[in-house]
């Protein structure tokens, strides 16, 4: 069969809705039973129940349906294709001029998010173009596919795009008609398809009327699938380099009902817009985890915050030490961290850029000399591991103690810095309710004639290692790299006969 032109069906379908005026009611049914609105692993509880749809929508959805849809080519989709530019640059639209007029709240949340940054993002502009470098090309659409969905399919993102040539509605990133539109994803390959309409989905299951958008209730947008299409990466070689999703659904939290939005999207009260009646169970959409913009983008202050707070709720660090020493013998120190809060493994994500790290330092305080230490920096700001320049011409000594948790994405068993060419990732992370111990022996030697020593613990995080940025071109965002202090604790360890 023929394919009808793509933007008139849009339209088509919007007109109808709007003139049926159906219920609440209806128009859930109407989306629950649309074949495509349940992505990979949803069922809708109308579905399940087996409930039937208005006979006079049903008439109309059918007719629709197979007015635009290939005959015996799969399930029967009103949906234009997605690839449509122009239906595109109708039916989606910028924050600002579209939503924060009745949304300021969860405009003002989203806009300092890193989901609004994911597009302006230096660090990824220069990521992608390495990569189309590297690949002659075939990474295509794979960075701004989950980055910027709508930038990739309004075509303006072919390699070697200029970034400062990209429209406005191209640089929202991943802005609110990305998620509450979405119609259908993977686990990990980004967004498959979404609603060409009016439609705004949420759970708000009686939401007021409005002269804008329909509002689509469905209560599996409190769940953690919603994020999943893009918390997870699969490479155009088939490694899942990010599985943040994954070791979600490998913890206990999905069978104590804990979703990514339980701890991401924290509740308050208030009205979801003027004309809205008060409500208890709002959604914070700042999204905090660990990164903050490099950029002057607005907010940033905020975000630090928010991240700062993140970090330090999110483990538990114990610090098994002696009170006191006897003379001769070694310092053992065994540190513990603890995963408790956390519903995924710290670091998640992009690990490989990743790092949180111990310090431990053991101070004899009558002279203020350091007899140990590990876990400290460069002048370049880099750890003293192998990536250290310093360590590498041999002006300063390796840490053999460090522990440095993250991801190291390997390529023929060899470290790359560039995750999308990875055959696996070596993760050395903390798994969710999962601890990992960290020990240290300081030789009697070091600690001679001293009578007490000062021990100095902590654990620190931050987005990227200066190196990284150093080696991609962007040295001048290391100064405003942050870096957060997760953990400390401080002791004496007497020393005696
Ligand atoms: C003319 C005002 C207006 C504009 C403009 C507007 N909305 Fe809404 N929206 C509302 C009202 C009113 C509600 C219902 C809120 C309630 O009942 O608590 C709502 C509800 C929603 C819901 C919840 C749906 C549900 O059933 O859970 C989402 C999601 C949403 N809007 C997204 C958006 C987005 C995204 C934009 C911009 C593209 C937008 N809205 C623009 C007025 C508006
Ligand atoms: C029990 C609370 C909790 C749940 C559930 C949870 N998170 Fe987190 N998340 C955190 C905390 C705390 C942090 C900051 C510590 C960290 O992991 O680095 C974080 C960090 C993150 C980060 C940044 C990780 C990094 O190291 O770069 C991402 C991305 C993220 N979460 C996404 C998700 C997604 C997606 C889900 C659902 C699949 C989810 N979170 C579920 C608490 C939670
Ligand atoms: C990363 C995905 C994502 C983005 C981006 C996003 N939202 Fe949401 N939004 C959600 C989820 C998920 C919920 C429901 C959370 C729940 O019920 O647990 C929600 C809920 C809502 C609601 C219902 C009221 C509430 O607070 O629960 C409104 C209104 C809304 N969003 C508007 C917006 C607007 C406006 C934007 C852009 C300025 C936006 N959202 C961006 C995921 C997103
Ligand atoms: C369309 C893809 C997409 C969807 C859907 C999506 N995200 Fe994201 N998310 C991203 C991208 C891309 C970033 C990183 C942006 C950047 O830093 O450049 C991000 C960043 C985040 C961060 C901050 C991570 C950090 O290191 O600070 C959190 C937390 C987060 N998302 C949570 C969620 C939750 C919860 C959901 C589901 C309600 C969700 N996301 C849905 C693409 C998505
Ligand atoms: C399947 C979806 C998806 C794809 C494909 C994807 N990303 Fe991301 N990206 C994310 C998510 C989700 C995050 C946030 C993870 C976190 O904070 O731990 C992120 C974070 C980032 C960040 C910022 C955070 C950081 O510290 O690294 C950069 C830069 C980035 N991605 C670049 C890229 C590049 C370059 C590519 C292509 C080679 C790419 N991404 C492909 C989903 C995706």
């Amino acid at each position: 069969m023929h394919r009808e032109r793509p933007e008139s069906q849009g339209a088509a379908l919007n007109y109808s809705l709007d003139r049926l005026e159906a219920t609440r009611e209806q128009q859930v049914l109407l989306a629950s039973e649309r074949p495509g609105l349940m992505p990979i692993g949803w069922t809708h509880p109308d579905l399940r129940r087996g409930r039937r749809i208005h006979p006079v929508l049903a008439a109309l959805t059918a007719l629709l349906l197979c007015a635009c849809s290939d005959a015996g080519t799969g399930p029967p989709t009103v949906q234009p294709p997605t690839d449509n530019a122009a239906a595109f640059r109708e039916v989606f639209s910028v924050p600002e001029d579209a939503c924060k007029s009745c949304h300021p709240v969860h405009y003002e949340d989203w806009s300092i998010s890193m989901h609004a940054y994911s597009f302006v993002d230096p660090v990824m502009f220069r990521l992608n173009e390495i990569g189309q470098e590297r690949s002659g090309n075939r990474l295509d659409q794979f960075c701004v596919s989950c980055h910027s969905p709508i930038a990739s399919r309004l075509g303006e993102t072919p390699p070697g795009f200029n970034p400062a040539g990209l429209s406005r509605l191209a640089r929202q990133g991943v802005s609110c008609d990305v998620c509450h539109k979405v119609k259908s994803w993977r686990k990990g390959h980004g967004i498959d398809e979404f609603w060409m309409n009016d439609f705004q989905i949420g759970t708000i299951s009686d939401p007021s009327p409005n002269g804008v958008h329909q509002s689509i209730y469905d209560p599996a947008f409190a769940r953690s699938d919603v994020c999943s299409g893009c918390h997870d990466i699969v490479t155009p070689n088939g490694v899942r380099v990010e599985r943040t999703s994954t070791e979600w659904e490998n913890s206990v939290y999905p069978r104590q009902g804990i979703f990514c939005q339980t701890c991401h999207m924290p509740r308050y009260k208030g009205r979801a817009a003027p004309s809205a009646p008060v409500r208890d169970s709002l959604h914070s959409h700042v999204m905090a985890g660990v990164d903050v913009p490099l950029t002057d983008f607005p907010g940033r202050e905020r975000m630090l915050a928010a991240v700062e707070k993140q970090l330090q709720i999110s483990l538990s660090m114990t610090v098994d030490a002696p009170a006191s020493l006897v003379d001769g013998d070694q310092l053992r120190l065994r540190v513990v961290l603890f995963n408790h809060n956390t519903g995924h493994s710290i670091p998640s994500g992009s690990t490989f850029e990743r790092q949180m790290w111990l310090q431990v330092l053991v101070i004899d305080p009558q002279r203020n000399d350091t007899v140990f230490a590990s876990g400290l920096t460069d002048p370049n700001g880099d750890l003293l591991n192998s990536d250290s320049e310093y360590v590498k011409e041999g002006t300063l000594p390796l840490d053999s103690n460090l522990a440095l948790f993250n991801g190291i994405p390997l390529r023929d068993g060899v470290h790359t810095p560039f995750f999308w060419e990875a055959h696996e990732v070596k993760f050395r992370t903390v798994p969710a309710l999962e601890e990992r111990n960290s020990i240290y022996r300081i030789p009697a030697g070091s600690l001679t004639s001293l009578t007490e020593v000062r021990l100095e613990v902590r654990l620190f995080f931050r987005a990227f290692p200066p190196h990284f940025l150093r080696k991609i071109d962007l040295a001048e965002l290391v100064d405003r790299l942050p870096i957060f202090l997760m953990e400390e604790e401080i002791k004496n360890i007497s020393i005696g006969g």
